[in-house]
């Protein structure tokens, strides 16, 4: 491929954003005079209306896993009598503080918490991310004053979120990527021969982002035990589906506090937990881990200053949200969505078995990856972009996945799913040249010589998004 090919790739996706970009009014500097408030609202329906249609009627992968429209106003109203709350006060907004740690106490006790005598602690953050960060700068932290080691390491499956390597590129840390094994799962023996005198962290995943196959985790937990070191599940995915799903009566393999070796775990509270973006759960294994993460400072002269987090001041009305989407689904709901979800995967994946061009890989649960002996599987994921879903590209091995939420469940999404499914396979089986959109980017990802390159268009395509 050369860089005229590479360019037109770019040239597809910004294209993408084009009417979007062009439909509406750009503001480029401050209006002289304030937009009326009603045309700020009218802006918005207009926008909403336009973006909406894909997301409501189920056409995307994971991204919005509730979604119900009575559900949303309901966290709206949430939000509205919270708009001003930051618990950075918690002298003027207490019950910011109270929504938290009843947040991390609930979310505890869906873990494990309750199984074991370790006291399990933890803070509320923005996001997966922000969870998975502030873990690895814990451990990093925790190991240079508790062990000495100047430069901890963290050892992680290549299928860990791309956060634990943004984590290790902030904290200046090495990460050692080990390779899964041949069912796409951490492969405990390589990721043993990985450990260093100066590992601070393992980490699993439950389950990670590609394949949605749960990681060994009790295995890889006993690992990190024997070697006095800690262990990060990464459940901001399935923290809060698995427990219910475990309840239904699914094979789950153990992931949670449960696990003596677990040392720390991170649970979305914005994804299957149906609160509104911007909120996970990140869990220690006692306090003094805790306090690790903690910042204060005692002689700034803006007075004595100290934060749970990464942030500074925070938005109380996210955090009354996230506290309102648990207490007002409680077990009950939790449990019926699981249910819904599961069945509508399980369906799914019984329907990709039909159709003899397209694999599933492994034997997932909510999380169902594909891949094609027969043909690219861009090619597939271009058709279905083109008839408007968005599903989620992969590399190592080429492939895309869906990630099944409440969306798919309602009625008739997920025989459209399967129908265009069909439909992409019959195309590309008699159109072998059919465009495989992103799917040259994806390919650069998987070559170590066009790496660089895929990293200066990545570059590039922020640039264009955010000009
Ligand atoms: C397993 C896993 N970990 C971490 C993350 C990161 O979450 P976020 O996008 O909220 O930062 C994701 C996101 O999909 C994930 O699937």
């Amino acid at each position: 491929m050369d860089l005229n090919e590479l360019s037109g790739v770019l040239e597809e996706v910004t294209k993408a954003l084009k009417p979007y970009q062009e439909g509406f009014h750009k503001f480029s500097r401050l209006p002289e005079t304030g937009m009326k408030r009603d045309d700020v609202i009218g802006l918005m329906q207009k926008l909403s209306e336009f973006e909406a249609g894909r997301w409501k009627s189920g056409f995307a992968s994971g991204a919005v896993y509730h979604g119900d429209d009575e559900y949303n106003e309901f966290l709206s109203s949430v939000y509205a009598l919270n708009v001003a709350s930051n618990p950075l006060h918690p002298d003027i907004w207490p019950s910011a503080t109270k929504f938290e740690s009843e947040i991390v106490a609930m979310t505890a006790g869906m873990l494990g918490a309750d199984k074991t005598a370790d006291p399990i602690v933890g803070t509320l953050s923005s996001g997966g991310t922000d969870s998975i960060l502030l873990a690895m700068k814990t451990y990093r932290d925790w190991a240079r004053a508790e062990k000495g080691i100047a430069e901890p390491e963290i050892v992680a499956p290549v299928t860990a979120h791309a956060a634990f390597v943004k984590a290790a590129h902030y904290f200046d840390m090495k990460i050692v990527k080990v390779p899964v094994g041949l069912d796409f799962r951490a492969d405990v023996a390589a990721m043993e021969r990985a450990i260093t005198p100066d590992t601070a962290v393992i980490v699993g995943s439950a389950p990670p982002f590609p394949h949605g196959l749960v990681d060994p985790i009790d295995e890889l937990s006993e690992l990190a035990r024997s070697c006095g070191i800690g262990f990060h599940t990464d459940a901001c995915l399935g923290g809060f589906i698995l427990p219910w799903a475990e309840k239904l009566g699914y094979n789950v393999p153990a992931f949670d506090f449960r696990l003596p070796g677990v040392t720390s775990i991170s649970a979305d509270t914005h994804k299957f937990g149906y609160a509104p973006k911007g909120s996970s759960v990140i869990l220690y294994r006692g306090n003094e881990l805790r306090h690790h993460q903690y910042f204060s400072i005692t002689d700034w002269p803006g007075g004595l200053y100290f934060t749970p987090s990464f942030a500074g001041s925070r938005s109380g009305a996210l955090i009354a949200s996230c506290w309102a989407a648990l207490v007002s689904m409680g077990e009950k709901g939790y449990l019926e969505a699981a249910r819904q979800i599961l069945e509508t995967a399980e369906w799914i994946r019984r329907k990709i078995g039909e159709i003899p061009e397209l694999q599933v890989i492994g034997d997932p649960l909510f999380v169902i990856a594909l891949r094609s002996d027969a043909f690219s599987i861009y090619q597939i994921q271009e058709f279905m972009s083109r008839r408007g879903w968005s599903l989620n590209g992969l590399i190592l091995p080429p492939s895309v996945h869906i990630c099944v939420t409440l969306r798919h469940a309602q009625p008739g999404v997920k025989e459209r799913f399967i129908d265009d499914l069909k439909a992409a396979v019959e195309f590309v089986r008699g159109n072998p040249d059919a465009p495989a959109g992103l799917g040259p980017l994806y390919g650069m990802g998987a070559s170590v010589e066009m790496r660089g390159m895929a990293k200066g268009m990545l570059n590039s395509l922020l640039d264009l998004l955010y000009e």
